[in-house]
């Protein structure tokens, strides 16, 4: 693939490989499938952040699943307060008694996990575990934990493989670390 430009010339640093992702994928899926020997999983992935990675990780699950996606409301980059995560779509599988992983891009302050772990145990499941593909190392206000971690990363502003910066980047292939005067670009919406 051609990476002298466009936005992979965008990446200060590359912290992640491509086949570092897929190497580690294979050993979170063995986890994953050891875990939940003999039960039937129901994995919640939130998009779009978890989109590549939930594609690639149920691939690696080899017990029966199913799987569903949700929408979390993000105020992140808007003028008006930052509030709590909410999800915007229903989730349209019944929850009530199954064994439920909740898959997220990564984890930060931890407040979009906690907050949707606390939306899904009123939905009464058997369990409820989190798998994240990045554990930010960053001072957390909310003591959260994932049960499931691909990698651990320094506190930087990350993009590639389903996380994005204003709804690019998402498609490279690795992980990396946006250049500083890209975080802000005042040309863009
Ligand atoms: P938390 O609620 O602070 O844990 O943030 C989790 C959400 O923030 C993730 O689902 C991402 O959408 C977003 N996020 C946090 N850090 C980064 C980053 O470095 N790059 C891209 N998105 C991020
Ligand atoms: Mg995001």
């Amino acid at each position: 693939m051609d990476t002298s430009n466009g936005p992979f010339q965008d990446l200060e640093r590359i912290l992640i490989t491509e086949a570092q992702l897929q190497q580690r994928l294979q050993e979170l899926g063995q986890e994953i499938s050891d875990t939940y020997q003999g039960r039937e999983l129901v994995v919640i992935a939130i998009i779009n952040g978890a989109i590549l990675f939930l594609a690639d990780l149920v691939r690696q699950i080899k017990m029966p699943l199913q799987f569903d996606t949700i929408r979390v409301s993000s105020y992140r980059d808007e003028t008006t307060p930052v509030q709590a995560p909410e999800i915007i779509d229903k989730i349209r599988l019944n929850l009530k008694g199954v064994d439920v992983l909740l898959v997220d891009d990564i984890l930060d302050t931890g407040g979009t996990l906690s907050k949707i772990s606390q939306i899904i145990r009123e939905m009464q499941p058997a369990s409820l575990k989190t798998c994240v593909l990045l554990d930010k190392q960053t001072p957390r206000e909310t003591e959260f934990e994932a049960d499931f971690i691909g990698f651990q990363i320094p506190d930087a502003f990350v993009v590639g493989y389903g996380l994005d910066f204003a709804e690019r980047y998402r498609h490279l292939p690795h992980i990396g670390v946006l250049k500083p005067e890209l975080q802000n670009p005042p040309q863009w919406p």
